[in-house]
């Protein structure tokens, strides 16, 4: 068995990493995809009293907030990064949750021009209620969450498909965030961004089920998505990076795209042609939370695509970034333009 080779790459000069970074103001930036809202209700149940109509005791929120999720949260991680703009391509519903969901978009510094409100669509939610007691310990109760169970209404699809059109023609990158079964990347809409990535559009796409089916774009699956993509039923977790790169690859080729494969704390994988970097992720002490690891991936190392960097110098860049993101603990955070050039630089 011949093999692999490929190269470790242990950081970014930080004077490099820096000329990418000042770039970052000259661009403009799409992302497509499924938009939630990410809802938070704190309850004090201390202040709870048995309902008189039913057995149960109330949740009395006590403190509410909401946030961009699913592709939502990579146009505000776009945001943070300070581009010219960062121009946000999806659907919701006539309702409340899309109301706000415009404002949380445009209060990040993101362009709402792209979302459109579709026919008989609900804006998807997840409404996470945070139930604390006596002692300082916070559950969380199950999640309510609002989403589409019907295919893209055939009139949504065409005007999303025009606005990516006209959005992509003006952007130097174009983000795509796939997560929903009835998500706004339907078939056509797949085709559409494939056929723009052959004309010349840099696309990188991160699907959580259907990274598989994108071909002659770049592929951004973390360590799960790309095994279950091969048909592996092995665990990524058990694998060695040999044996990681061996399935990138494989990805990679039958997919005729580059690969940039997260592995959580061990960093990520890069693939061009015949050509592999493992590029493993700084240290980060404990306390950390990883939610929103990926989103704060994409969003960096898109940008730093977009601007020329190699793959591998995106892959450090965008390692550096989602390492600030997971310091922030509660919250699905963003990594600031100002916050990754502090880091660059005190690295040096
Ligand atoms: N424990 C950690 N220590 C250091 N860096 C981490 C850690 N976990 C994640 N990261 C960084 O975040 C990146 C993305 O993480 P991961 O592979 O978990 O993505 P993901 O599964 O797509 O995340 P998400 O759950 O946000 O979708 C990693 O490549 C790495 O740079
Ligand atoms: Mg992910």
């Amino acid at each position: 068995m011949s093999r692999i080779t490929y190269k470790i790459i242990g950081g970014i000069d930080s004077k490099r990493a820096k000329d990418i970074l000042d770039g970052i103001g000259t661009l403009k930036v799409a992302i497509v995809g499924d938009i939630a809202l990410d809802v938070y209700w704190r309850a004090d149940m201390t202040k709870s009293e048995l309902s008189r109509e039913t057995p149960h005791f109330p949740l009395p929120v006590i403190q509410e907030w909401m946030s961009p999720g699913g592709a939502g949260n990579v146009a505000a991680n776009v945001a943070a990064l300070s581009p010219l703009k960062a121009c946000m391509i999806g659907i919701i519903g006539d309702d409340w949750r899309g109301d706000v969901l415009y404002k949380e978009l445009k209060k990040r510094g993101v362009d709402t021009t792209g979302v459109i409100k579709g026919v008989d669509r609900v804006t998807n939610a997840y409404c996470k209620p945070l139930r604390r007691g006596i002692s300082d310990v916070e559950y969380e109760d199950p999640r309510i969450d609002f989403e589409n169970f019907r295919p893209l209404a055939e009139t949504d699809e065409q005007r999303l498909t025009n606005k990516i059109e006209s959005i992509a023609a003006d952007s130097d990158v174009l983000c795509v965030t796939d997560q929903m079964r009835f998500g706004c990347i339907t078939l056509a809409i797949r085709d559409k961004i494939t056929e723009l990535s052959s004309k010349g559009v840099k696309v990188i796409v991160d699907s959580r089920d259907r990274i598989g089916l994108y071909n002659n774009v770049i592929l951004k699956p973390n360590d799960v998505e790309a095994y279950r993509a091969m048909n592996s039923d092995k665990d990524p977790r058990d694998a060695t990076v040999d044996q990681l790169i061996e399935t990138a690859l494989a990805l990679s080729k039958r997919n005729r795209s580059p690969v940039c494969m997260t592995l959580g704390a061990r960093g990520c994988i890069y693939i061009e042609g015949s050509e592999a970097y493992y590029i493993p992720s700084p240290e980060i002490e404990p306390p950390i939370d990883t939610c929103g690891a990926g989103d704060t991936f994409l969003s960096a190392f898109s940008c730093a695509l977009a601007l020329g960097a190699e793959g591998y110098e995106a892959a450090a860049i965008a390692n550096i970034a989602a390492s600030i993101t997971i310091k922030k603990i509660g919250v699905t955070g963003t990594a600031t333009i100002e916050e990754i050039k502090a880091r660059v630089v005190s690295n040096t």
